[in-house]
């Protein structure tokens, strides 16, 4: 068993460079499913995720490199093949599997899901878009069977403004005739990037990033060559563990006003906190005052960083108030922070923090974010060994963590158990 071994105290000092966004990437290595010729990605980060999505795509019979951070990938001998299992099952996103091979091959039959395990995720709105483009879809034996005669554009209004559903009917209705108009769409940067990406294989969308997206539906689309938008939830992980420490930190590759709800309540904390054009510089103090969060849909608060934000909170003076309106129960960190002495209770929706010092111990990420307030709490302890199992969780989203970690200055390695 692998785990993250941290000797915490020091201030993390330097500079960090943040990678392309993964929950962009996994969904530009499927919409290139829906181009006749070669696609290439620049900025990839080095994820398991992409890893498993180039693997489906190959097994589609496209052909996939992938060197450094730059994927190229030839979807034209893609075939529609059954997916009820193998690969798809890896990983939560293969949903985009869905309204990719809708697009292309007007049917698809795709095993679901995998991937973190906070709470239940549900996809019905996901069905629902692919339904009112004229898709027949069944769930048989924990496999989606979707299937359409034809894809006719429509009007789609989402009940929650959902990432996965909005880029999902993205994907389908980018081949369907006639217009589709999703209201109430989702306006995070990586709907944004998946939108360039499909008007750069020429795709007609124009509204993404608002709540109103138009697609007009072409019937085919080309290759492109696209660079992935740095990834903001790496990057306000870095800037929280840097606030943490009290270190000072200048996270690069970054678009700061994707980070600005975070910005905001740092320097509501006190926390210094310097714009440049793509990069950002976090200066710790010695007092932070205690805040209330809400995470909620882009603009607001990410709840992908309400997780890490709860160990910065537990640095603060004072009780905070954190509660997540986009997951009802993404609380896993907390009973493992509570080991670290943090006194934490969780009520409905919130989390109510009382700021004071945490201490060394033997704790388990339990989903991605989890895993990365734990490394974040690990940083801040400078007694003892804290040590973070569930290291598989963390991978997915976090490339380079220990070495961009020990750049920084902290004491962390990495160490397997038989
Ligand atoms: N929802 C529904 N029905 C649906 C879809 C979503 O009720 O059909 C609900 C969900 O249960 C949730 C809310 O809507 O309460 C938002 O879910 P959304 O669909 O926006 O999430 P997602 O697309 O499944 C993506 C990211 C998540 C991130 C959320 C919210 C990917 C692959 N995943 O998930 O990232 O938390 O958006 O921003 O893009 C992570 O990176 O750690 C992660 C979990």
């Amino acid at each position: 068993m692998e785990k993250l071994m941290i000797t915490g105290g020091r201030p993390l000092q330097g500079t960090v460079s943040i990678s392309g966004a993964k929950n962009s990437a996994i969904a530009l290595i499927p919409a290139a499913i829906l181009a006749e010729s070669e696609v290439i990605l620049d900025n990839l980060p080095l994820l398991s995720d992409v890893a498993v999505y180039s693997e489906i795509l190959e097994e589609l019979g496209a052909t996939v490199s992938w060197e450094g951070s730059q994927m190229k990938i030839d979807p034209s001998s893609i075939k529609s093949i059954p997916m009820p299992n193998g690969s798809v099952k890896k990983l939560r996103a293969s949903y985009y599997m869905m309204g990719a091979m809708l697009g292309r091959f007007k049917e698809a039959i795709i095993g679901l899901p995998g991937g973190c395990n906070f709470e239940p995720r549900p996809i019905d709105q996901h069905i629902k878009g692919f339904e009112a483009l004229g898709a027949t879809i069944t769930n048989e034996h924990g496999a989606i069977h979707l299937h359409a005669k034809e894809l006719r554009g429509n009007k789609i209004y989402l009940d929650v403004s959902s990432v996965g559903a909005t880029i999902n009917i993205m994907l389908a209705a980018a081949r369907a005739k006639g217009a589709t108009i999703i209201e109430n769409a989702a306006k995070e940067p990586e709907i944004i990037d998946v939108a360039t990406l499909l008007n750069s294989m020429g795709a007609i969308i124009k509204g993404a990033g608002t709540e109103t997206i138009r697609i007009e539906g072409v019937s085919e689309l080309h290759g492109c060559r696209h660079s992935i938008i740095p990834d903001r939830i790496q990057a306000g992980t870095y800037m929280i563990a840097a606030a943490a420490t009290r270190g000072n930190v200048l996270i690069d590759n970054v678009i700061p006003k994707h980070m600005e709800a975070l910005t905001a309540k740092m320097q509501e904390m006190g926390i210094g906190i310097e714009e440049y054009d793509e990069s950002i510089r976090v200066i710790g103090a010695s007092r932070y005052e205690h805040v209330d969060v809400k995470a909620l849909v882009y603009p607001g608060f990410a709840t992908d960083l309400q997780s890490p934000m709860t160990s910065l909170l537990t640095q603060a003076q004072g009780v905070s108030v954190l509660s997540d309106f986009v997951y009802s129960n993404r609380f896993k960190h907390v009973p493992e922070l509570v080991r670290m002495g943090a006194k934490i209770r969780v009520e409905g929706r919130s989390a109510i923090i009382e700021g004071g010092r945490l201490n060394a111990a033997k704790v388990k990420a339990a989903d991605l974010r989890a895993g990365a307030a734990l490394v974040i709490a690990g940083l801040t302890v400078s007694e003892g060994v804290t040590e973070v199992t569930g290291v598989e969780y963390i991978d997915r989203g976090y490339d380079h963590l220990v070495s961009n970690l020990r750049q920084l200055g902290a004491d962390v390695w990495r160490q397997t158990d038989n």
